[in-house]
């Protein structure tokens, strides 16, 4: 049976377009924290959010929500309009792996793997063949001008060339959100703008949508939007820095 879209009862009104992406009254507790305290996030279609704050302010935390990786205690995410955090776990992973590509705040390459092969993972999942997906793999390596390590294991690869591997992972499938929690946290600056850039460029060219968490000012600044957390509460949000 081929899945079918989520049926929404939204007939065509005017008014403002549905978000790709809507958070309302995000509560999430993580052991004993609250580490979100009610978060509302509207990310439109296309646009590129940078999400800022303090170390345990909430951001990964929000990333996680906002992917349906992690289920809120109170309020939800909706997706296209359509409420994705109360999906029950298989529907949620699935929609993980069509609609959203995440880069972790540890990469999270699998080790055994080579590059290639870790990005090629996410096709072998959809069910593609194994010779088509890893030549789209090295395509997304290439782009992403990594393809001079498309055959090592993470173990042999630099920060930055595993940081792009990564991103590769997340693109391959044309997803149309990115998230991105720190993609070039363990960078010094000028390898992480590098980064920065092209993940951006990458995202712009599918017209997808990201929400991309980070420490490092430059790297919001070449976002549309930067939204602060502190305390699991948004407490600032503005055009660029
Ligand atoms: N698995 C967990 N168990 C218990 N507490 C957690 C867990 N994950 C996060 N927390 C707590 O929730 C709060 C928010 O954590 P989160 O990881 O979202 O912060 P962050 O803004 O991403 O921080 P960083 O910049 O250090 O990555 C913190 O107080 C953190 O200690
Ligand atoms: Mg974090």
């Amino acid at each position: 049976m081929t899945p079918q879209p989520h049926a929404t009862t939204d007939v065509e009104a005017p008014g403002p377009p549905v978000p790709r992406l809507a958070a309302r009254g995000l509560v999430v507790h993580q052991g004993r924290t609250r580490a979100l305290a009610g978060v509302d996030l509207d990310v439109a279609a296309g646009e590129r959010v940078a999400v800022t704050g303090a170390s345990g302010s909430g951001k990964s935390t929000l990333l996680l929500a906002l992917g349906g990786v992690l289920v809120p205690t109170e309020g939800n995410v909706a997706l296209d309009g359509a409420t994705l955090s109360h999906l029950a776990e298989a529907e949620r992973a699935r929609l993980r792996r069509t609609r959203f590509g995440i880069v972790f705040q540890y990469g999270q390459l699998v080790p055994d793997l080579t590059a290639v092969e870790n990005v090629a993972l996410p096709l072998l999942l959809l069910g593609r063949g194994r010779r088509d997906a890893l030549e789209a793999a090295r395509a997304v390596l290439a782009e992403l001008r990594v393809d001079d390590v498309a055959d090592r294991r993470p173990i042999d690869m630099s920060g930055g060339q595993s940081q792009r591997v990564a991103i590769a992972r997340a693109l391959v499938t044309a997803p149309d959100v990115v998230l991105a929690d720190e993609p070039t946290g363990s960078l010094d600056s000028v390898g992480g703008e590098r980064v920065m850039a092209t993940l951006l460029g990458a995202v712009r060219e599918r017209g997808a949508t990201l929400v991309v968490v980070t420490h490092d000012a430059t790297v919001a600044a070449y976002c549309d939007r930067e939204v602060r957390l502190r305390d699991g509460l948004v407490v600032g949000a503005g055009e660029g820095r």
